[in-house]
């Protein structure tokens, strides 16, 4: 196990899926942060080798990935997908760098851990080069949920999601845009990257269902790091994961059972000091959470918090979020736990 402290502090820094859309905001998370680096290594595949970005008004030209492109790296931010995570990530860790990886390769991983820093930043006190960025559902909901856990300890929680097309990449952004024009133009649009019709349509999430369970593995990523990022492995937990024709921020719908009664003005209140989140919960203008307001924003906002009135102990509530997938369901949080490697 490595410690976490990395000595140097203006690390050079990589990231490997650059030209994605989580690679776009993780450039922009560190040019905001004024993150401390000596050297930023933009890394993708050969068709975007030799491409030009932008970083700190100086153009970046993207290498291809590939063993020697991680040589010298001291931090490797991956957001290239699972099997280039698996391929290139242990060669980075070889090459000396600490890896904060946003694919699921790991995460299950009994010696990687798995962070939200405002939740488990002790949990990176040491690792063997790799620290997990969790899926970004998990993510999303767990910020609101960690407060309201640590006062009355949640036994039973029921997620259902609203997710946007950000989750499965770039490619399906524009699948979004460019099937919902062709749908109000009156043209026929065949689907590409997703498995179904996407403007003005709702689907389960197109991961695999495992016959045996009945849950695709999105349901199943979000309920086992949920239980993970908590340190709560007998942690009772469900999810439906859907798709919705938006372009960039989750909904979540929660329900949650707890062991000792909330009321929703006691969780408004914790809600209301609870570190990257913000109550969006007025009732009066029936104002929630949305999509809209959530994308950009670096806060996971939360609402509609009510007592579920199916359990009359009081003892469970309802709640809903909005999360820029891209940012705290992603980039963000890989950037602050490359910060934390830095403290
Ligand atoms: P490229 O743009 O060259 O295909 P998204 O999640 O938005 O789909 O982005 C995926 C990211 O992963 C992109 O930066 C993409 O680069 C990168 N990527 C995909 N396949 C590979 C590969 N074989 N080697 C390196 N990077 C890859």
């Amino acid at each position: 196990m490595s410690s976490t402290n990395l000595q140097k502090k203006s690390p050079v820094v990589a990231i490997a899926g650059a030209t994605g859309a989580v690679g776009v905001e993780l450039m922009t998370c560190l040019e905001q942060r004024k993150f401390p680096l000596s050297e930023l290594r933009l890394l993708a595949s050969a068709r975007s080798a030799g491409k030009k970005m932008k970083f700190r008004g100086a153009d970046v030209v993207v290498q291809e990935l590939t063993d020697d492109s991680l040589k010298g790296v001291d931090i490797a931010l991956f957001s290239a997908g699972g099997a280039q995570s698996k391929r290139y990530a242990p060669a980075a860790v070889k090459a000396g760098a600490v890896v904060v990886d946003n694919s699921s390769a790991f995460r299950m991983d009994a010696n990687t851990p798995l962070v939200v820093p405002e939740i488990n930043a002790a949990a990176m006190k040491s690792h063997n080069g790799i620290i997990a960025n969790p899926n970004c559902v998990a993510i999303v909901a767990a910020m609101p949920l960690w407060p309201i856990h640590q006062k009355a300890r949640i036994k039973r929680l029921v997620m259902s999601t609203y997710q946007a097309a950000s989750g499965a990449g770039a490619a399906a952004m524009q699948e979004l845009s460019e099937s919902t024009k062709a749908f109000l133009e009156g043209r026929p649009f065949t689907p590409k990257v997703l498995p179904h019709p996407y403007a003005f349509n709702v689907f389960s999430h197109n991961t695999r269902v495992d016959p045996e369970t009945g849950y695709n593995e999105e349901e199943t990523k979000v309920m086992q790091e949920t239980r993970k990022i908590f340190g709560e492995p007998d942690l009772r937990v469900t999810a439906t994961c859907v798709r919705v024709p938006v372009l960039r921020a989750h909904c979540i719908a929660l329900n949650i059972e707890l062991e000792h009664a909330l009321t929703p003005a006691e969780a408004r209140a914790l809600l209301a000091n609870a570190p990257g989140v913000r109550v969006v919960d007025d009732i009066e203008k029936n104002y929630f959470p949305m999509p809209v307001d959530a994308s950009g924003k670096d806060e996971v906002l939360v609402g509609r918090i009510r007592k579920d009135v199916s359990d009359p102990s009081g003892k469970s509530l309802s709640l809903f979020v909005a999360g820029d997938q891209l940012l705290k369901g992603a980039a963000l949080n890989a950037v602050q736990i490359a910060e934390r490697l830095l403290d």
